[in-house]
């Protein structure tokens, strides 16, 4: 027991001061590393362009910063194998690589911590990781957003009923309803650009809260790391975590969207609905219900947008009553950050691969669009064409929609006579503009259902997406 006191002891970086090793909770609950190993890279490339500034600067000699460097290098390579152990006892990532390095170079590793804290050292990690990970979201926002528009292009003349209040309300075409989460996901790569943006701000430097009294040349280290800026106040340099939290924010509005694509396509798929079958790859069966497949990516996707939506209110929390600068509760920004980004990724990916397969029932969908009244509107507007005060008309059309129901048809078998009876300016034109297409095909206004206005919905994304990726490649 004695002996493990010790040791634990003996690995604390910062022992120095303290005469009782560690309580085995307080060392379990402080560390880190069980989460902060993901940014272990992100960590090494901090330290190799501190090393590479610091040797610039003159604060290190050209000898020791090439062994730093060099060391930095070999465990680079050992991280991406996979090859290096972690100790608890050394609490987190940080620690960790440090101790790592004084073993491969001997003590002129401990000359790396040099006008650094961890607490500059962990938000630079922490954004460094955010730009790689983002970017892999904001890819496959990218993606979903072709396979929304390729979809709304093979689906052009697809019909199904529009809702409101889950009432049919009037028919639309499929692509619109697609098309409609491809504005929602555009905005949601925009938000997490924006948030991408901010985040790309180097605090390393800025010490432990005040800045440093070695010559360091923080510009440099930012530019060694790619940043685009560099934090202009060392205080909020180690305490601001608004770029976790806008991304957070962000993540969490993709993934209401995407709940909310879960939540048709569950009853969608459902019996009742029957308009689209979702590919087998990409559904479960039941252990008792030999019959069943259960729509489980849709329902966890749905599920797992409670994650995220934890993360961010994890997060906002935690930081709500904290006292510049750096405080210990902010160790617990990183789980639900990292969590959230891999589970908006994957969802993202779930669906990039579920929509292209899954069966659109286009004769069930225009059926059901067709049914209940979903052309009582465009009544109303034949009669307003006609002359008739809208809210007139509104009501007239509501009383002829009473007398369909009462007899069981559609508003279109209802003869002529009938229908003159309730407004004698209805003529016999009127059947055409209450079919299905007419009444689809009539909605030109700007973003509109109609052929064409999708069309153009089709082209303008496509437009865009084409404009990202030259941009891309530029
Ligand atoms: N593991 C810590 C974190 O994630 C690193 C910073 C620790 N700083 C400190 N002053 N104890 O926040």
């Amino acid at each position: 027991m004695a002996g493990d006191d010790t040791k634990a002891r003996d690995a604390r970086m910062w022992g120095g001061r303290f005469a009782e090793p560690t309580d085995q909770l307080v060392q379990r609950v402080n560390a880190s590393i069980g989460v902060d190993q993901a940014m272990a890279e992100e960590d090494l490339l901090g330290s190799l362009a501190h090393a590479r500034m610091l040797t610039a600067q003159g604060v290190l000699s050209e000898a020791e910063g090439a062994a730093i460097v060099d060391g930095l290098e070999q465990l680079l390579a050992e991280v991406r194998a996979g090859r290096v152990e972690w100790q608890v006892e050394l609490e987190d990532v940080h620690m960790n690589l440090e101790r790592l390095l004084t073993e491969r170079i001997g003590p002129v590793g401990g000359k790396l911590h040099t006008a650094r804290s961890r607490n500059d050292q962990v938000a630079t990690d922490m954004r460094l990781y955010l730009k790689r990970r983002g970017a892999e979201v904001r890819g496959l926002l990218i993606e979903l957003r072709g396979v929304l528009v390729d979809l709304a292009e093979r689906h052009l003349d697809v019909i199904m009923p529009g809702y409101t209040h889950l009432q049919v309300a009037q028919p639309v075409r499929f692509s619109h309803h697609l098309l409609a989460y491809h504005e929602m996901f555009r905005r949601d790569q925009g938000r997490l650009e924006d948030a991408l943006r901010r985040a790309d701000v180097s605090p390393l430097g800025a010490g432990a809260l005040a800045g440093t009294t070695f010559p360091i040349d923080r510009h440099l280290s930012a530019e060694l790391l790619g940043f685009a800026d560099v934090a202009a106040n060392s205080l909020d340099a180690v305490s601001d975590r608004d770029f976790a939290l806008e991304t957070l924010a962000a993540l969490a509005i993709l993934m209401m969207h995407l709940s909310r694509l879960s939540e048709e396509l569950i009853f969608w798929s459902s019996q009742e609905f029957g308009f689209v079958t979702l590919p087998d790859a990409y559904t479960t069966g039941s252990s008792i219900m030999p019959q069943k497949k259960n729509p489980d990516v849709c329902e966890l996707v749905r599920g797992k947008t409670g994650r995220v939506y934890g993360a961010l209110m994890g997060l906002l929390t935690v930081m709500k009553g904290l006292p510049l600068s750096y405080n210990k509760d902010m160790q617990e920004d990183k789980e639900g950050l990292f969590d959230a980004l891999a589970t908006a990724a994957d969802s993202l990916r779930l669906y990039v691969g579920m929509l292209p397969r899954m069966q659109v029932h286009d004769k069930r969908m225009r059926s059901a669009a067709g049914a209940a009244y979903s052309n009582a509107t465009d009544l109303a507007d034949y009669l307003a064409r006609k002359g008739v005060p809208f809210r007139e008309a509104h009501h007239v059309v509501g009383r002829l929609v009473g007398e369909a129901l009462a007899q069981g048809v559609p508003l279109e078998a209802l003869p002529l006579e009938t229908l003159q009876a309730a407004e004698p300016r209805i003529e016999a034109d009127v059947y055409a503009a209450l079919d299905v297409e007419s009444v689809v095909d009539a909605r030109r206004s700007y973003g509109g259902t109609a052929r064409e206005r999708v069309r153009e919905q089709i082209t303008a994304a496509r437009r865009a997406l084409a404009a990202e990726a030259a941009e891309a490649s530029a």
